[in-house]
């Protein structure tokens, strides 16, 4: 069961732990993390999943796909080189210790 780190927009860090198969997003959401708007639930056709990753598990992550890479770059907040849509990232036991950085911002 990976155990997620989210760094919140005010610093604050709320840890949660999810079954593996689920969705970043479904976790931030489900973990009550806030931040996360995800309009079209998980369809790829929003980017208000916004979140950044970084520390040495982000090379267990698959690459993003193009249609990801698209949406990211009409994302509205400043994207990073470690930015993913959450919707888009699967979590596995391979990814426990995972911290992830929620943007100030959807919008
Ligand atoms: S929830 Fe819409 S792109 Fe991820």
């Amino acid at each position: 069961m990976p155990n997620i780190t989210f760094i919140l927009a005010n610093g604050e860090l709320k840890k949660v732990a999810v079954a593996a198969g689920v969705s970043l997003m479904k976790a931030a959401i489900d973990g009550g993390t806030g931040g996360l708007d995800a309009e079209c639930g998980g369809c790829l056709t929003c980017a208000t999943c916004h979140v950044y990753i970084d520390g040495p598990l982000v090379d267990k992550i698959p690459a993003p796909s193009e249609e990801e890479n698209v949406m990211l770059e009409g994302a509205a907040v400043h994207v990073r080189p470690t930015s993913r849509l959450s919707c888009q990232v699967v979590l596995s036991d391979e990814l426990d210790g995972l911290v992830v950085e929620l943007p100030k911002s959807q919008y």
